[in-house]
Parts: structure tokens; C-alpha cells; sequence
């Protein structure tokens, strides 16, 4: 006997698609067994005739609560996870970014008291350090002991999270001594403040400069900062929303070096265009890095393609219209980010497998295997296999529908993909076997639960994406 069967589906793996049914008991996949064998064995029963069942989904980078300048992002965890698990994703890894004066463990607390109990998926938090102060670097070991086993650094947003390249390499070294594995936001904040002051000096500042003011070499210089201080420090890092052509040559460069370096972009950089800046609402697309032109735009599909890319993350963050428009004359004030914590898995699925570019088992280690085996979380979560966890996507791949944002679920009333039209769509999605999307919302905010990571899960996998 089994709690519930999915049966008739057709089931995909990082290494197989199979057409095969799945039997789930006390949350974990308990059976896989041969097509139509498994229904009469179960109290509950899915049909998954002509539909794909994936592991669900993992988004590694969604900002809730993050404060930039004058701007907070919209969401609070409910909102982020309920609207993540309309996208079919089952657990999302936000950031513990310290307030001004928190530490990072203070934030690493706060951030999971304010989850607990609301959240629809599962969670687990990144630790951050905004400062390498022999107090924060102290804190990183019980960060990591607390589950928090990745840690973020940003090499921008000077004055607020910035670390220069002594601080990021003390936190690399601290963080690699402790089993931890870091994420690096690299942009080189000298080369990108030179060109604002010289727009500034034009009066040139509206959001049109923003692309023209955060060159790809301002990106890739940063990049080759961070390669060297991985191959250094030997710390598994992830070289988060890459944007650049160049960035190619990186990967290259880890792979034949066998440094513990991967590469992460999001769908905006595969799926728009640097024309958007040239739109009336141009204001709409500013993040950062920007988009870039088709050129880059290309090269990174071809990454994907051939696997250099090995994760694709929303990088949600969640403002409004309102907010993006406020200062649109001036990129110094305006919020970077952009929503997109529901919309990844049609986009990138549009993209890359309806496109013909990847196979629908590269889709499932982009958005779920790969996520899984960089943050500790594989294989409980991140496959489908006897023992894991039951967190699962039921996925129409034929499903053509227009983005748009009366449809979708963040607290936001905007898309950058809205008016595109997308295949494929998640349909029902369970955490740990409980239904918490079926056509619409039957889960609640007490579903999700914290996922503790462990330092010997940290990094372990890194070297097989
Ligand atoms: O523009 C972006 N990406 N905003 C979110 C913060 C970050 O840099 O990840
Ligand atoms: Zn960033
Ligand atoms: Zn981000």
C-alpha cells in the first residue's frame, strides 16, 4: 500500500525519462513501479496520463525582505512560496542578509522565526556577509553548523553589502576552512562607478544608462577575481546571474582547472534583450547585471546547451511598477531586481527545451538536480528515487499560455515576461507528498518546513554537475 499514486506519467530524472508510476508514503517516494500497476494499491490516486512528473523544483536565489536604499522588496515569505509553488517550485533557498548593525546569525534567526509557519514550500536559508569583520568572520562556522552551509557576498551596492576583493577573500577562506560553499554576486564596483559619474556629469542618469553604465567587462573582470581566489582557496563557489558572453571563457577555464566553480543565470538573460531598455517601461527590466544583447543572449544559451550553465534561477525580487518608476531618471536610486520566482519553469522550459536547445533531463538538472547537489539538499531533494523526498511537479509540456500578471501570484503587478507566450505548465505540485497546488492553491503556509543543511552535505557534489 502507498499513500498516494501518481500514475501513467511520464517521469524524468537528471539521468532518465521513464515511463513509470510513483508511489509516495509519509512524504517520501516509496515505489516506482511499471505503468498503471499502482492505483489500486493507493487511497489516493493522480492521473498523470500525457504529463511530465519532475522533481520539484529549486530556486536558490529569491530575495524576500531585502533592503536596498529607500526600497524593501515586496514579498514576505508566504507570498514568495505561495507563488513559488504555482511555478512548481517546492523549495526555495532565500537569503539571511544582515540589517544595518544585525549580524549575520542575528539575521539567520530573525529571517527563521519570520518563516516558521509561513511558508508553502520548503525552505532553507543562504548565511551573508556584508562585512569581514573578525566578529562576522567568527560567525560563519555557526552559521554553516545552523544548516545556513552557503554563504553570499556581494562585490556591489557599495555602502550597504559590498565586500571589497581583501574582504571577499577573507570570507572565501574563512568560509572554505568551515566546510561551507559561498555564492558570489561579482560586478567590479569601480569600474561601474567611474561610468555612472561620468553619466551623471552628461545628466545622462534615466534608466536607458543603465546597460551603457554595467558593461560586461565590469561583470567578467569580477569573475576572473573570483576564479582566482576559488582556485586559491579551493571554496565551491557559485558565480550567480551570469549575464556575459565571456563568461564562457570562466568555465572553461574552472573545468579544465578542476576548480570547484559553477555558474548560474536566470531566465531575463535567456529569454530578452538589452532592446527592452530602449521601451517606455524600460524602467521595468533594470537589474543587475543588466540584460544584455541578443550576443550575450546567445552565448549563454549555448552554456546551457552545453552544460557550462549548471543552474537557472529567478533571482527574484519582488517591486512594484510604482517603485521601478519613481526614480526612473535616476539608475542610482532606482531598485534593481526583477520578479520571477513563478514564471522560471515555463520560461526556461520555452526556451531551452521547446526550443530544441536542451533535453528535458538538462530542464531537470537546471532547475532541480543541479540546485539540489551545489546546496547540500541531493539526493532527499532534487530527484525522483526511492527514499526522496516526495516533492514532485506535474507538468503539462504541451500547455501553451500568455504570462500575464492577472494569472500569477507574486506581490508584484508586473512581469518582465508579460504578453510572452510560454509552453508548459505546472499543473499539480506536492511537498513531501502533500498537495499544495491542483489547478489552484489547496496548500497553506504551514507546509513548509526548514530544511537544515549539513557542512558534510556541503559542497560534496560539486565536481559532478
Ligand atoms: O538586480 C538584482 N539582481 N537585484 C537583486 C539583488 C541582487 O543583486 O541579486
Ligand atoms: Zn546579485
Ligand atoms: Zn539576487
Amino acid at each position: 500500500m502507498v499513500d498516494t499514486a501518481i500514475t501513467n506519467g511520464r517521469v524524468v530524472t537528471e539521468r532518465a525519462v521513464t515511463d513509470a508510476d510513483v508511489g509516495i508514503t509519509d512524504g517520501r517516494i516509496t515505489a516506482i513501479t511499471a505503468p498503471g500497476t499502482l492505483h489500486t494499491t493507493a487511497t489516493d490516486v493522480i492521473d498523470a496520463a500525457g504529463r511530465l512528473v519532475l522533481p520539484g523544483f529549486i530556486d536558490s536565489h529569491v530575495h524576500v525582505n531585502l533592503e536596498l536604499g529607500e526600497y524593501t522588496t515586496t514579498d514576505e515569505m508566504s507570498d514568495l512560496t505561495r507563488a513559488a509553488a504555482h511555478g512548481g517550485v517546492t523549495t526555495v533557498i532565500p537569503f539571511a542578509v544582515p540589517d544595518r548593525d544585525e549580524s549575520p546569525l542575528a539575521a539567520l534567526g530573525r529571517r527563521r522565526e519570520e518563516a516558521a509557519g509561513d511558508a508553502y514550500v520548503d525552505y532553507s536559508f543562504h548565511g551573508c556577509l556584508t562585512e569581514a569583520t573578525e566578529t562576522s568572520l567568527a560567525q560563519v562556522p555557526e552559521l554553516i553548523d545552523r544548516g545556513a552551509t552557503s554563504i553570499k557576498a556581494f562585490m556591489v551596492y557599495e555602502d550597504r553589502l559590498m565586500l571589497d576583493n581583501g574582504e571577499l577573500r577573507d570570507v572565501m577562506d574563512r568560509t572554505a576552512d568551515a566546510g561551507g560553499t559561498m555564492l558570489v554576486h561579482a560586478e567590479d564596483n569601480a569600474i561601474i562607478g567611474r561610468l555612472i559619474e561620468r553619466h551623471r556629469e552628461q545628466g545622462d542618469m534615466a534608466y536607458d544608462a543603465h546597460a551603457d553604465t554595467h558593461p560586461p567587462v565590469s561583470e567578467t573582470a569580477a569573475m576572473w577575481t573570483v576564479s582566482e581566489l576559488v582556485a586559491e582557496s579551493e571554496c565551491p563557489t557559485l558565480l550567480v546571474h551570469a549575464s556575459a558572453r565571456r563568461t564562457e571563457e570562466i568555465a572553461t577555464h574552472a573545468e579544465r582547472n578542476d576548480l570547484p566553480l559553477a555558474v548560474e543565470t536566470c531566465p531575463h538573460y535567456l529569454a530578452l534583450t538589452d532592446e527592452v531598455y530602449g521601451r517606455d517601461d524600460g524602467e521595468a527590466f533594470v537589474c543587475s547585471p543588466p540584460v544584455r544583447s541578443n550576443e550575450h543572449r546567445e552565448a549563454l544559451m549555448e552554456m546551457v546547451s552545453s552544460s557550462r550553465v549548471a543552474v537557472v534561477n529567478s533571482d527574484h525580487c519582488g517591486y512594484t511598477m510604482s517603485q521601478k518608476r519613481r526614480h526612473r531618471d535616476d539608475i542610482t536610486r532606482m531598485p534593481n531586481g526583477l520578479p520571477g520566482v513563478e514564471t522560471t519553469g515555463p520560461v526556461l522550459h520555452t526556451e531551452a527545451v521547446t526550443s530544441g536547445a536542451a533535453s528535458i533531463r538538462q530542464f531537470v538538472r537546471l532547475m532541480s538536480t543541479n540546485v539540489a547537489k551545489l546546496f547540500g539538499l541531493y539526493p532527499e531533494k532534487g530527484t525522483i528515487a526511492v527514499g526522496s523526498d516526495a516533492d514532485i511537479v506535474i507538468f503539462d509540456p504541451d500547455e501553451e499560455w500568455t504570462i500575464e500578471p492577472e494569472s500569477l501570484h507574486m506581490a508584484t503587478d508586473y512581469s518582465p515576461f508579460q504578453g510572452r507566450s510560454v509552453t508548459g505548465r505546472a499543473e499539480t505540485v506536492l511537498v513531501r507528498g502533500e498537495r499544495v497546488v491542483d489547478g489552484g492553491l489547496v496548500g497553506s503556509p504551514t507546509v513548509g518546513e526548514y530544511c537544515h543543511r549539513t557542512p558534510e552535505s556541503a559542497g560534496r557534489h560539486y565536481r559532478e554537475l
